[in-house]
């Protein structure tokens, strides 16, 4: 056991140690295996969440609402057209009022330093719930999610994230890998690659956790890997602009089955945050067929709804691992 982690803030992966990590990990198993068997402990009874989302969200706002509520507390959604936060009030105005009032506050937004001065000014605990940097609730259910579809330890776990990897998500998986000493592989094209200071990071964490990271442009990377993420190509606030860009750069990047089929593992895995862009039945999707006659883009329909798609397993992950940060750091 690393010591508690009541009071800390969440903010990204590397704030945290690596037993710290396994804690949680170690915890969401408890609390899943517990949720099943019927004998679930309300541990946050009487305490107030306030839930900030200043970007659209199904499942990290889902995943917070009901951990709350199987828990015993409350919560109260806010966002940037309905509070004050932003326009009206600054992110350290804000975080002393709502710190006055909630026990805890998550925030989802653009800005890593808007999340960063929230925890700055809060006097209660801070969870990121995405920025455009990092997404560390979402590698922390990833991290589990692989513990628990391979039983592999983490030393033995190889996964892969294909796509677009300067964004939060794929920054988090690198992170997160690094951190529990995993063999992270990183396929982009050079324009993708995660930025240098991450980089830099990752490797200074891998040299103490024995991570193994690999940074490349080259799809043979993915061989030997038992799990294969990818992330939409387009993230939440950028430019309807970037498509045409970022199609000509990523297409070559596809989840599809060939691409698992060069892991040379049988039981190789696909994940994906969500949501997804893998047909024509979204208002995106279909804009996207439109505009450039691609039915499918950074994964496919096949592997999608491929008994190797594990991402139903990923999103539902989501709440026992944010049912696990949020006891971690509230009790
Ligand atoms: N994966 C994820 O964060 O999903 P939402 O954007 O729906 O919260
Ligand atoms: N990279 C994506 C993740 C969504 C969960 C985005 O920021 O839109």
């Amino acid at each position: 056991m690393a010591g508690s982690l009541k009071g800390r803030h969440f903010l990204k992966e590397q704030d945290f140690t690596p037993a710290e990590w396994r804690d949680l990990l170690a915890l969401t198993g408890e609390l899943k295996s517990a949720r099943a068997a019927g004998r679930e402990q309300q541990m946050l009874g009487g305490l107030n969440l306030a839930l900030i989302f200043e970007k659209t969200s199904t499942r990290t706002r889902s995943a917070f609402e009901v951990a709350a509520h199987q828990q015993g507390a409350h919560v109260t959604q806010m966002d940037g057209n309905s509070s004050q936060l932003g326009h009206k009030e600054s992110p350290a105005d804000t975080a002393r009022v709502l710190s006055r009032l909630f026990d805890g506050i998550e925030y989802r937004g653009t800005h890593q330093s808007t999340v960063e001065k929230i925890a700055h000014y809060s006097s209660v605990p801070v969870w990121n719930g995405l920025t455009d940097e990092w997404h560390p609730t979402q590698s922390l259910c990833d991290m589990f999610t692989m513990r628990e579809s391979s039983g592999l330890d983490d030393h033995d776990i190889a996964f892969a994230y294909v796509g677009d990897a300067r964004f939060n998500v794929g920054c988090s998986l690198l992170i997160g890998g690094a951190l529990l000493g995993m063999d992270v592989r990183i396929v982009a094209p050079g324009k993708l690659l995660p930025p240098d200071s991450v980089v830099r990071t990752a490797r200074e964490i891998a040299a103490a956790t024995g991570a193994r990271i690999t940074l490349t442009d080259d799809l043979d990377a993915v061989k030997g890997c038992r799990f294969i993420h990818t992330d939409i190509w387009v993230s939440m606030g950028e430019s309807e602009s970037v498509w045409t860009e970022r199609i000509l750069l990523l297409q070559g990047y596809q989840v599809n089955t060939a691409l698992l089929e060069r892991t040379g593992v049988p039981e190789v895995k696909f994940m994906h945050c969500l949501p997804a862009y893998h047909n024509r039945e979204t208002t995106v999707g279909e804009a996207i067929y439109q505009r450039f006659g691609l039915e499918e883009l950074e994964v496919t329909e096949e592997v999608f709804e491929s008994p190797a798609s594990i991402v139903f397993d990923q999103a539902e992950n989501r709440m026992h691992s944010i049912k696990a940060l949020l006891i971690a750091t509230l009790t």
